[in-house]
């Protein structure tokens, strides 16, 4: 894996080149990104023996879309917060990984939403009415399980989760029951039930298989000490566990990517050519929809129709921070909903009297076109705007935020929005399609997990998965990767 085979002229223009330690006694592989999946897949390979990769990432450290940030004195995670799916049949393994790294954690409980449920002009809804509200939901939501389950594997009879809700004469439009749809849908997709698969999300393999709790990560080491935990496994650390393996290449974002039936080539932004046996692309399905990386020659229509038809959503979570705490604190108020005639308008809130204690900070978060909306106006209208909103729910004497933060997944090129769902028109064969190598070119990611796409537990085990397609190639000559069409 050597930067060679770059034309003169073009070496010129290069400050410097980059070298891979020989080894060739190894097929040479490059990973594409430093996320979760980049760091499970080479950790696998690793495993298997296989040590001759690089691993190329577009920014100054690894855990992608795993990231805490200092804010109000405090790290808060502008990702991933959440283990999803704890105490079911199965163990979900960054439970495993969050117990054995003592990852400070707490139960998320939304039991008691219908006690905090904000009318848009002001004042609480009766909590009987909404508990009612609550109950009608889920029993859609019950039969619409059975639905899904009465139709065709093919994927051909997939209708979406409004269409479900509307064969049950349920289709939310007033405040409350919009909140509680959004709550239920929204706020676990990030699109709304319009878009999303019914026969792919109803049952969820997450809550099925590893259970129905959710378990909300607030450790100042940051959520990404499980991609760390995992790194250090097979990386080469110094003394105080800093990631000194030359193999890790920070700063380098990919911009094309050549492949040819005997080898790839890999160009970074900065004019580096990689050349290598093999490379896994890790990249997020929002930046494989956008033209970042050049492919040479174009993938196959095959794989281009998977990737564009798969969505990439978009899931955004406004910290504010106060200098006092006003809003109600104690068992079961944790989580309150704004139920505004606009769906999805600041409709989700949480407090944080336990986690970070003293901090006086509350997230909200919207979604989709909201956070479209809000990824492009100043942090001052979208600070004003909920700011107007805390005041309808508790009243004008409110303390004025004195702090803000809006994180932009969307705009950002590296990753273009913050995980993958699954929407209608996409069955299984295609979905498994985002999965299948071209040739030497191998894809891992949250998007090509078989079961958990969009999670934490999807990113991980999917980089296990891809990198096992690839060792079944290199050891075992099994390189032709076949997905099989139900019918
Ligand atoms: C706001 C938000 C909330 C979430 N909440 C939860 C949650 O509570 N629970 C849960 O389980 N999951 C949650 N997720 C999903 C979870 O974070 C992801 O599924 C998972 O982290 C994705 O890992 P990955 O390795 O597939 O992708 P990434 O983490 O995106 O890794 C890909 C890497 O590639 C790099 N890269 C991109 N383009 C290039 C390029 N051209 N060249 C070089 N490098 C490149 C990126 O910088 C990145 O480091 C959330 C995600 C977000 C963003
Ligand atoms: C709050 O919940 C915790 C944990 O469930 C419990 O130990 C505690 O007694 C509860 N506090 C009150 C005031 O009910
Ligand atoms: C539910 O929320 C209300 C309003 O915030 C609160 O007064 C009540 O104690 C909570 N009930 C439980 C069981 O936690």
């Amino acid at each position: 894996m050597v930067a060679v085979g770059i034309t003169v002229p073009f070496l010129l223009l290069l400050p410097f080149l980059f070298f891979a330690s020989a080894d060739n006694s190894s097929p040479s592989i490059i990973i594409v990104g430093a996320g979760f999946s980049g760091i499970s897949a080479a950790k696998t390979l690793s495993d298997a023996g296989l040590k001759n990769f690089i691993i190329l990432e577009g920014t100054g450290r690894i855990g992608g879309r795993i990231c805490k940030v200092p804010f109000a004195g405090i790290y808060v995670e502008k990702g991933a917060n959440w283990v999803e799916g704890v105490n079911g049949k199965q163990i979900n393994p960054i439970w495993t990984m969050a117990e054995s790294l003592h990852l400070r954690r707490f139960y998320s409980d939304y039991d008691n939403l219908s006690s905090n449920t904000y009318k848009q002009g002001g004042g609480l809804y009766d909590s009987p009415e909404v508990s009612e509200m609550i109950d009608v939901a889920d029993s859609v939501n019950g039969a619409n399980e059975k639905l899904s389950a009465s139709l065709p594997s093919n994927g051909r009879g997939d209708i979406s989760i409004l269409a479900a809700q509307r064969l049950q004469n349920h289709v939310p439009s007033t405040p409350v029951d919009m909140a509680i749809d959004y709550y239920n849908f929204d706020y676990e997709f990030a699109e709304p039930p319009r878009v999303t698969s019914l026969q792919n999300t109803e049952p969820l393999p997450t809550f099925a298989n590893f259970g129905e709790d959710v378990y909300f990560v607030a450790d100042q080491r940051g959520y990404e000490s499980v991609v760390h935990h995992v790194a250090h496994q097979f990386l080469e650390t110094d003394k105080v566990g800093t990631i000194v393996d030359h193999r890790l290449r920070l700063n380098q974002v990919v911009r094309k990517i050549t492949y040819s039936a005997t080898g790839v080539a890999v160009e970074t932004e900065d004019g580096g050519v990689y050349k290598a046996d093999y490379v896994l692309v890790s990249v997020s399905l929002g930046v494989l929809q956008s033209k970042l990386i050049e492919f040479v020659p174009m993938l196959p229509q095959w794989k281009i129709v998977a990737i564009y038809e798969f969505d990439m959503a978009i899931y955004t979570k406004i910290f504010l921070k106060f200098p006092s705490s006003f809003w109600p604190t104690g068992n079961g108020t944790q989580f309150f909903l704004y139920a505004s005639e606009r769906r999805g308008y600041y409709t989700i809130w949480q407090h944080f009297e336990k986690e970070y204690p003293g901090a006086n900070v509350l997230l909200v978060t919207v979604t989709d076109d909201e956070s479209k909306r809000i990824e492009q106006q100043p942090d001052s209208k979208t600070k004003a705007e909920a700011m107007e909103v805390l005041r309808e729910m508790f009243g004008n004497h409110i303390p004025e935020a004195t702090d803000i933060f809006v994180p932009r997944w969307w705009s950002d090129r590296l990753y273009r929005g913050t995980f993958s769902n699954w929407p209608i028109g996409v069955d299984r064969y295609e979905y498994d399609q985002i999965r299948a190598p071209v040739g030497r070119v191998y894809f891992t990611g949250e998007h090509t997990s078989e079961h958990y796409n969009g999670y934490v537990h999807g990113a991980f085990l999917s980089g296990i998965d891809s990198a096992k397609i690839m060792i079944n190639c290199i050891k075992r000559g099994l390189c032709k990767y076949m997905v099989k069409a139900k019918d």
